[in-house]
């Protein structure tokens, strides 16, 4: 079974026990299923950092619970740890701590708090996989963690994700919902084998730039498996068939993928080595590397004073920046109050998102970005 060969690989990989983790359609679905094994009920509260993706603040209104934001802090893009006792009330049950571009939160520190009030704590680490926190691979010290294996993502399944706990109990009501899974549909299987053939032999360095235009606008209006249909980012209401399985496709391409990790993570924290010198050497903000130990860096986070100027000349040079969480709930641009979000309370988040770009981490070859970002120094915060 393809599906239990990837779940032994990941287990390797992460030093975990393959019972202990639980596949799905994706990350998404992998949270929504942890808070509901955690027994989270309407008005519970849940918090998170105020920089993150819908879908994270949707996983709890879809269980009636309500998300409560705390601002991050510009070194770690993650939750400011000064800020959460603030943000706990009566009804709060959960901390949810990011990963933001596989860069870990000050995690010790908040399962401290999470400790003290009696809460649980669940590790978005859907940017985190290979990652490492204080010696250990991510997802390894909260009650639970999640996992995406989205397309960029540390490691691909196309769409997919997962769940990982080492509690006996959230194991037992995880396994209890398993039944209640959807299975993917055929559509869904040929929407998928066709992502991986356009990304497998149809993407180079020339059809890129057209190819994720053209995504984007597509899954949009839902004519592609996107990471996220038009309904996820336009409204809180559970799409049909959400709480889906992960398939024996997905597996499989997983398996494919998690070869070349290994020597992937290798290459991402060499590249994010050469940009923090580059960027302390120009006096520029940078990530500390010693912050929390041994981040993934899935992307390189970097903050410029006019992004959508920054991003025409990245795209005139041909240089593939990424622009992951412009708003404090990506990709949602505008107004954010269905989510219970007001961006004045969140200055820092509303910075950053307003200034953030991220460079590439992966290429074995960095020396066009870092001319790019020579350069161009002056449009660098
Ligand atoms: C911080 C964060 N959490 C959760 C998710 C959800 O992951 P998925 O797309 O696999 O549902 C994402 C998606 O990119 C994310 O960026």
């Amino acid at each position: 079974m393809k599906k239990n060969q990837f779940k032994d690989q990941i287990a390797q990989y992460i030093d975990y026990k393959q019972n202990n983790i639980f596949l799905y359609w994706k990350g998404r679905v992998a949270l929504y299923a942890i808070l509901k094994a955690m027994g989270i009920k309407p008005n519970d509260e849940i918090i998170l950092p105020a920089y993150t993706c819908v879908v994270v603040p949707n996983a709890i209104i879809y269980l009636g619970a309500n998300p409560v934001y705390v601002d991050i802090c510009e070194s770690t893009y993650n939750m400011d740890i000064t800020k959460v006792e603030a943000a706990i009330t009566d009804k709060t049950k959960v901390i949810i701590c990011q990963n933001t571009y596989g860069l870990s939160s000050d995690l010790g520190a908040l399962i401290n708090i999470a400790k003290r009030y009696n809460l649980h704590t669940i590790e978005d680490c859907t940017h985190g996989f290979g990652g490492f926190y204080r010696g250990k691979p991510n997802g390894q010290f909260c009650d639970a963690a999640f996992f995406s294996t989205q397309w960029n993502k540390p490691f691909s399944t196309g769409i997919g994700g997962f769940a990982i706990t080492k509690s006996a109990k959230i194991v037992a009501n995880l396994a209890q919902l398993e039944p209640k899974k959807y299975l993917p549909s055929l559509k869904d299987g040929l929407s998928l084998k066709a992502l991986y053939f356009v990304k497998r032999y149809i993407i180079n360095d020339f059809s890129y730039w057209t190819l994720v235009k053209l995504y984007r606008l597509l899954s949009k209006y839902n004519l592609v498996i996107g990471s996220s249909s038009g309904g996820e980012i336009s409204s809180t209401k559970m799409p049909n068939n959400f709480f889906k399985d992960f398939s024996s496709a997905q597996a499989k391409e997983g398996l494919r993928n998690l070869k070349n990790l290994t020597k992937l993570m290798q290459v991402r924290k060499q590249n994010a080595k050469i940009y923090s010198n580059l960027l302390q050497k120009l006096g520029k903000i940078y990530v500390n590397q010693n912050l929390f130990d041994n981040h993934g860096f899935l992307k390189y986070p970097i903050l410029v004073k006019d992004r959508d100027s920054f991003l025409k000349l990245a795209e005139k040079n041909r240089i593939e920046l990424g622009d992951w969480f412009i708003s404090p709930l990506h990709p949602v641009i505008g107004d954010l109050t269905a989510w219970q979000f007001d961006k004045k309370s969140f200055p820092v988040a509303t910075f950053i998102a307003q200034h953030i770009v991220n460079l590439p981490t992966t290429p074995t070859n960095i020396n066009k970005v870092i001319t790019f970002i020579e350069t161009n120094i002056n449009h660098i915060l």
